[in-house]
């Protein structure tokens, strides 16, 4: 059983020097969400093969897609623990079959289901895969004001093996959106992978016309909070429609037709989409303030 210790945010900025997220490191007044930490070892790519030096590649990445929605879920593991703690990022239910198998092909043990904020256009599969894998544990950010086993603030850390997710909140789209950013040091992904959910598509951003969205607050944290990363950072959006996958920091910061202009302008760009209501709205977001959980009341 991988020890999980939850420690609450004392700063509220990241802190550059991040705490090991090793087993053996004692509770440090920083956040961190724990697993149990694993020996340590560079890597520069998503496979489980060894690299050109010699050591063995720790991070497993895929990511994965939901056509109705046009959803990406990522899954995310420490390959260097023993255990192969792992996360999903924005699981959707219709699909959760397909990445539970997955996860247990590649030998995985799911630890967290995350998401990014409460979306409004798909029920998050974090409700059921609570139901089917036992002791696995949902995480959203606090101000999202949804239902989960963890509420994760700015500066906070999770931690899968010695890997760990930097939490920074990316508001406007939604109030309680966050970027889950791959950690800054030695031992962690690099290039840095950020999640940024809706508040950063590629080559666009999510409407900021409902849930508390404003198109003042995104411009501020996409500008504050993720282009201030460096500019090879890997950017994955919850979602894509035009068949893309992935973007750079440096890609959007040159190419990104809203966020690339100055704030009045992108305030009326965002006021002037003429987008039609969300059709799924009115479901999706009362069952994923539940943690997806709409049709099992009993274990809300
Ligand atoms: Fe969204």
């Amino acid at each position: 059983m991988l020890p999980l210790r939850i420690v609450r945010c004392v700063a509220s900025t990241w802190s550059p020097s991040p705490p090991s997220c090793s087993a053996s490191s004692p509770l440090s007044p920083a956040s961190l969400l724990r697993a149990a930490g694993a020996s340590r070892s560079r890597f520069r790519a998503m496979a489980s093969y060894s690299s050109g030096s010699g050591k063995p590649q720790r991070l497993l990445f895929r990511q994965l897609f939901e056509k109705e929605s046009s959803t990406y879920t990522y899954l995310l593991a420490d390959l260097g623990h023993p255990e192969k703690p792992a996360v999903l990022v924005d699981p959707v239910d219709k699909t959760i079959d397909r990445d539970l198998t997955l996860i247990k092909e590649l030998g995985l043990k799911l630890i967290y289901a995350m998401n990014t904020h409460v979306h409004a256009d798909h029920v998050t599969g974090t409700g059921i895969i609570k139901g089917k894998v036992p002791g696995v544990k949902s995480v959203i950010s606090k101000t999202s004001s949804a239902k989960a086993d963890h509420f994760v603030e700015h500066g906070d850390k999770i931690c899968f093996g010695d890997l760990f997710l930097e939490v920074r909140a990316t508001p406007g789209h939604t109030l309680g959106c966050v970027t889950y950013v791959t950690g800054d040091g030695p031992d962690q992904p690099n290039p840095r992978m950020a999640f940024t959910g809706d508040a950063l598509l590629i080559r666009g951003c999510g409407r900021t016309d409902f849930q508390g969205g404003s198109s003042h607050q995104l411009y501020h944290s996409v500008h504050s909070q993720i282009f201030t990363l460096p500019k090879d950072t890997l950017l994955y959006p919850a979602h894509d429609y035009k068949g893309f996958s992935v973007t750079t920091v440096g890609e959007e910061m040159l190419y990104n037709p809203r966020l690339t202009k100055d704030e009045e302008t992108f305030k009326s760009i965002m006021e002037n989409l003429n987008l039609p209501y969300p059709k799924m709205i009115d479901v999706a977001v009362p069952a994923n303030m539940a943690c997806g959980l709409q049709d099992l009341p009993s274990k809300v």
